[in-house]
């Protein structure tokens, strides 16, 4: 099922969500979740949702790097649901690309953020996983953490390019977003 989008201005993409708890989690009802987030997420052409933009604020994250693998080639097979992600180790190297949300259409801004990172989570068979991630894969998976936290890429940019976005971000805000996919605003 497609579901609607919360963009910028809504309360939820604020708020800290909360983690699953593992054990008493009704496994059906996450992989049927997980399911809708991929489903919202292909529709919408982009490569991460985190459950806060679906209204939902638990610490699930949904990214398939496939749709970029003709820039990033070893992005083809990079799909992952993740619960709970937690990091535990950053490289003191950062990187810096340009970054898009699909709660903020139609604004792109270069974000800069540790290249590369550890993280320990849950897949969707529950089972606890530790991965590290590099380059693009890395930042899809940043972009959808900060979500988890109330934070949004626009946070991150420099204060000029701020101001040049603060208009657009505003009128988002205002419930003025021309999209293709159906969004929501719940302030
Ligand atoms: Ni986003």
């Amino acid at each position: 099922m497609i579901l609607p989008i919360y963009v910028y201005g809504s309360g939820v993409l604020r708020e800290k969500a909360v983690e699953l708890d593992m054990v008493t989690a009704d496994k059906e009802e996450i992989s049927r979740l997980v399911a809708d987030m991929f489903e919202t997420m292909y529709n919408a052409d982009g490569v991460g949702l985190a459950a806060p933009q679906i209204g939902k604020s638990i610490r699930l994250l949904v990214v398939d790097g496939g749709e970029c693998s003709e820039a990033f080639p070893e992005l083809k097979d990079f799909k992952r649901v993740m619960i709970n992600p937690v990091v535990l180790e950053e490289s003191d190297e950062d990187a810096v690309f340009a970054e898009g949300c699909l709660s903020v259409p139609n604004i792109h801004c270069d974000v800069i953020r540790p290249k590369s990172m550890r993280v320990k989570y849950f897949d969707e068979n529950f089972n606890e996983r530790e991965e590290t991630f590099d380059g693009f894969g890395c930042r899809m998976v940043q972009h959808e953490m900060d979500h988890l936290d109330g934070n949004l890429f626009t946070d991150h940019v420099t204060p000029i390019r701020k101001k040049m976005i603060m208009t657009k971000l505003h009128n988002i805000a205002k419930g003025k977003v021309s999209s293709y996919y159906r969004t929501k605003l719940v302030k």
